[in-house]
């Protein structure tokens, strides 16, 4: 495997982050310069937020200042990551042009003095934005520093629906794109019911806040329409800096965060997969779901190296309580990122503000100086993501994967469903908690998606699944593929709507049984199983139609019936899970799929264990999340102490080994 780097000629593992000097006086750049020399910082992105000032008045362009850091930073051989400024447009945007403005689902006009509030199909943002980005294109492109363009920042928040005439008009023009006729519409939304047939396009708004619950396939096509028109502002911005500069172009997503946005579409538009993410800090475990969002990117890279945008140094300024990092744990989790593919690892942000809505978030250079521990910690793992310059474009391999489709979630959220506590986000949440622990690596995957690589396929809760897609899972698993899916999976097709017949529409041969009807529990409510497990939330009256009952439900509204099925089918087989089982419970399932499935797994306690692999070598990155020493079993050189392991050696407890193993032809 051929290994490749991201930025020609760059042949280290990229570190910094978004850098703002425009909220400083001059005196402190050159501060700022020192100090990320001392940390090995080699690639900011600037101008995120300069818009006013890099264009005062509409259609005048001042680009001394970003000239000036331009020069500073090249001077310095630190690179440059190019924003265009259009998630911030300037105050003299919205007086002019009042309308551009989002608007929310209850007809509220978002008003200045924030962030990210215009219309996504706003015409004049569209044709301001387009020129500010060709603007910054003509005049930097050939500028040696800038490596690469950031367009925009974190499209879908705050704002992804907006409700202005504009977006009206363009959903409308979608729907006619979509749906072939009126009629088409009609049906495929189910109108009759509730009396909501349209007799023309014109009478088809957004869904607005209404009476009570809202036509869900109108909802879920506006949720479509909005993904894509906010996927047109940054192609159109892409193609208009393409016109003029060759660097690289890309978005920073917030894969597993930002829910409003289908990533799977906007992954082929960018030229290297960028993502943000932010712990959540008051949640147990939550190096896991920092896995899972890596995870989550790697696979919208399609296995490619990625880069980590933005992380937070320590605390963030915008969650209910915001717990600051303990020592250690910055380093954990930006070598988790880098052990699960990121080829840049990049923080929000160089130096922490003074003013403005940001001021207590944390910094590569925080509010304490140089004199504190977070400072030497920021320098330390400079030098910690350089040592790692010979993984860079190595690749992760998984064989197991998670269903995840965006477009099934939307659905899954509307409302009126069977139960409030159906939540497919923590069920793939424990699903991949459980496969984490076992030390398997997983890939995400849409459920249309070429899956002959993988031994086994996880849905937890997949409520949509398209008829392309149910027909790629049977292929799947008659090709030798397992599957195992949980409960409220293949209930509906593209539109929200039930196949004919029994649930599940999508899946009855698939797993080889159906379900007469749906059996909530009620809140806080029990159901034990025959093998021993708990369930809660849920459970369904099943019918074999070629199953075999593996565990049945020993009471609850399904006593007798079946929990947990599996279905011989073509060269696999096919499970499913009636109800939410957790930590033991739920491990023993997963197990016991992965066995059927044939997947090697050793359980790895604290110590996280990632592997990746170029021509010749493996890295093995060791993260020991626990609080004592744990995890051995390979030799080789560790690259962050520069030292030879052995196999004997635990990982001391909180630290981070990388173990480039050779092969033994390497
Ligand atoms: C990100 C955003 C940054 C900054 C950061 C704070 O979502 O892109 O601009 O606001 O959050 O954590």
């Amino acid at each position: 495997m051929m290994t490749s780097t991201w930025i020609p000629g760059r042949q280290t593992i990229r570190f910094g982050g978004d850098y703002n000097p425009e909220q400083w006086p001059r005196e402190v750049w050159d501060e700022d310069i020192r100090l990320m020399r001392e940390a090995g910082v080699n690639l900011v992105s600037i101008g995120i937020f300069s818009w006013a000032l890099l264009e005062p008045e509409e259609g005048v362009y001042d680009f001394s200042v970003l000239d000036e850091i331009v020069e500073l930073l090249h001077a310095a051989r630190i690179d440059v990551d190019l924003a265009t400024p259009t998630a911030s447009p300037p105050a003299w945007f919205y007086r002019k042009y009042p309308h551009a403005r989002a608007v929310t689902r209850d007809g509220i006009p978002l008003a200045f003095g924030s962030r990210g509030i215009v219309s996504p199909s706003s015409p004049e943002y569209r044709q301001a934005a387009t020129a500010i980005a060709a603007r910054l294109a003509k005049r930097y492109a050939e500028h040696p520093a800038v490596v690469l363009w950031h367009v925009h920042n974190e499209y879908g928040t705050p704002v992804t629906e907006s409700y202005d005439d504009a977006s009206v008009g363009a959903f409308r023009q979608w729907l006619q794109q979509r749906h072939s006729s009126l009629d088409a519409l009609n049906a495929a939304w189910g109108t009759n019911f509730w009396g909501q047939r349209y007799g023309s396009w014109d009478e088809i708004d957004a869904p607005r806040t209404s009476g009570t619950a809202s036509n869900p396939a109108h909802r879920l096509d506006f949720q479509r329409f909005s993904s894509a028109a906010l996927l047109e502002c940054f192609t159109a911005e892409r193609d208009a800096i393409r016109e003029h500069a060759p660097q690289p172009i890309t978005t920073n997503f917030m894969a597993g965060m930002c829910p409003s946005v289908d990533l799977w579409k906007w992954a082929d538009e960018v030229d290297i997969v960028a993502n943000d993410h932010y712990l959540s800090a008051e949640q147990e475990n939550n190096h896991i779901q920092l896995s899972r969002a890596a995870d989550l990117t790697r696979s919208l890279a399609r296995g490619k190296p990625w880069i980590l945008m933005e992380h937070s140094t320590s605390a963030v300024n915008w969650q209910p309580r915001n717990i600051a990092k303990r020592p250690g744990e910055m380093r954990r989790n930006s070598l988790a990122h880098a052990a699960r593919g990121a080829d840049a690892v990049l923080f929000f942000q160089i130096r922490a503000g003074q003013r403005g809505a940001e001021k207590f978030h944390s910094a590569l250079i925080p509010q304490a100086g140089e004199a504190s521990r977070k400072w030497r910690e920021s320098v330390a793992l400079g030098a910690d993501v350089a040592a790692l310059a010979p993984v860079l474009g190595s690749r992760v391999d998984a064989r197991v994967a998670i269903a995840w489709d965006w477009e099934s979630f939307w659905a899954q959220d509307l409302d009126w469903r069977p139960s409030v506590d159906l939540d497919h986000r923590e069920r793939i949440e424990a699903f991949y908690a459980a496969l984490w622990h076992r030390g398997v690596t997983v890939d995400f995957v849409h459920p249309d998606a070429d899956l002959s690589s993988y031994d086994a396929v996880f849905a937890p809760s997949l409520y949509l699944i398209e008829d392309d897609a149910a027909e790629n899972l049977r292929e799947y698993a008659a090709q030798g593929g397992t599957l195992a899916f949980s409960y409220f999976s293949g209930i509906v097709s593209t539109n929200d709507n039930v196949p004919a017949g029994p649930y599940p529409g999508q899946l009855r041969d698939l797993l080889g049984l159906v379900i007469e009807e749906f059996l909530p529990l009620r809140a806080g409510e029990r159901v034990a199983l025959s093998d021993g497990s708990r369930g809660r939330i849920w459970s369904d009256d099943i019918e074999l139609r070629g199953a075999t009952s593996v565990a049945a439900f020993a009471d609850g509204p399904g006593a007798g019936r079946p929990a947990v099925t599996r279905n011989s089918f073509g060269k696999s087989s096919a499970w499913y899970l009636a109800t939410a089982i957790d930590g033991p419970d739920l491990d023993a399932f997963v197990t016991g799929v992965l066995d059927d499935a044939g997947v090697a797994y050793s359980p790895i306690g604290d110590v996280e264990t990632v592997v990746r692999r170029s021509e010749g070598v493996d890295y093995v990155f060791q993260i020991n999340h626990g609080a004592t020493d744990a995890g051995a079993g390979v030799s080789g050189l560790d690259l962050l102490s520069g030292t030879p392991v052995e196999a004997d050696q635990p990982v001391p407890a909180g630290s981070v080994r990388v173990v480039a193993v050779r092969d033994e032809q390497g």
